[in-house]
């Protein structure tokens, strides 16, 4: 028999985030500003809407302004009334970035690079939950990145070396993200910075209600990323939005 383990507790606010290129960045505080990159799709919008939600500021960045804004109105359409929600606003994805500490990338695979590589991200806490994926007649599967060696968040990391990339989100359905009410699964946080990945933790829990779990370092995001198409197979089978929990905690 194993003892179970308590839930993940808060951890002690860290003094200084350390980027792969040496640099140092002051770890953004709650509430956050976080940019969407991407947040016209269905998982930024969600995403969005969760953070907005709990007081965060977002602003919803798309590869045009306009676009942008219109999806920051029906998110603050769908806030209105809700006691301490954080202000909403529209931009392109530049703009957005510019003006966050946290910067939420949710875009397709395709493009993944260039769009990463336009943006100011220099000093931001930047979280992926790009899912590099392939759909054919079969299904949907994970697509090799790097010849096996790495991943979405990494090469977001490589183009950003004075950010601080973590994972989290990939396995969230976007459709569970929009609807109301708590979500009862567990979402992994994986990167090289515990401070980095404290922020994601915090984002994670205006989500859900429950506390990101720590899920180890950023090369992790190889298994979590191809994991959603064992999700969407799962989802069509059963027509479910699924997700994953991990058991042991006291949770
Ligand atoms: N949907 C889900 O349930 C879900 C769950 C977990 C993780 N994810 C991951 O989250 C990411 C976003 O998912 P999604 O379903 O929201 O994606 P999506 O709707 O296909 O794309 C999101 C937004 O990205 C922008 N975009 C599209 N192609 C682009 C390109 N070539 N260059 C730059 N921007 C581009 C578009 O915004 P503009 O046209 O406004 O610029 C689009 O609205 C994906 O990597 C996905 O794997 C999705």
């Amino acid at each position: 028999m194993t003892e179970s383990t308590p839930a993940p507790a808060a951890a002690p606010a860290p003094s200084v985030i350390a980027t792969p290129a040496g640099t140092e960045i002051a770890p953004p505080s709650a509430p956050f500003t976080v940019a969407v990159i991407g947040g016209t799709g269905p998982q930024g919008k969600g995403l969005g809407y969760r953070f907005a939600r709990v007081g965060h500021t977002v602003v919803f960045g798309s590869r045009s302004a306009e676009k942008g804004q219109a999806v920051a109105d029906e998110v603050a359409a769908r806030l209105a009334g809700v006691e301490g929600a954080g202000a909403v606003s529209g931009a392109a994805n530049a703009e957005a970035a510019a003006q966050a500490d946290v910067v939420l990338l949710a875009v397709p695979w395709d493009g993944h690079d260039e769009l990463v590589a336009s943006l100011p991200l220099a000093g931001k806490v930047v979280v992926s939950c790009v899912n590099p994926l392939g759909f054919d007649k079969r299904g949907a599967y994970g697509l090799v990145v790097d010849a096996g060696e790495g991943s979405a968040a990494e090469r977001a990391q490589a183009l950003a070396p004075e950010a601080v990339v973590v994972g989290a989100f990939h396995n969230v359905s976007a459709v569970s993200l929009w609807e109301d009410g708590l979500l009862d699964e567990d979402v992994l946080v994986v990167g090289d910075s515990v401070a980095a990945k404290q922020v994601a933790i915090e984002l994670v829990e205006g989500v859900n209600g429950r506390r990101g779990i720590d899920a180890g370092k950023l090369r992790l995001a190889r298994q979590l990323e191809p994991w959603t198409a064992v999700l969407i197979s799962i989802n069509r089978k059963y027509k479910i939005h699924s997700s994953i929990r991990i058991t042991g905690f006291d949770h």
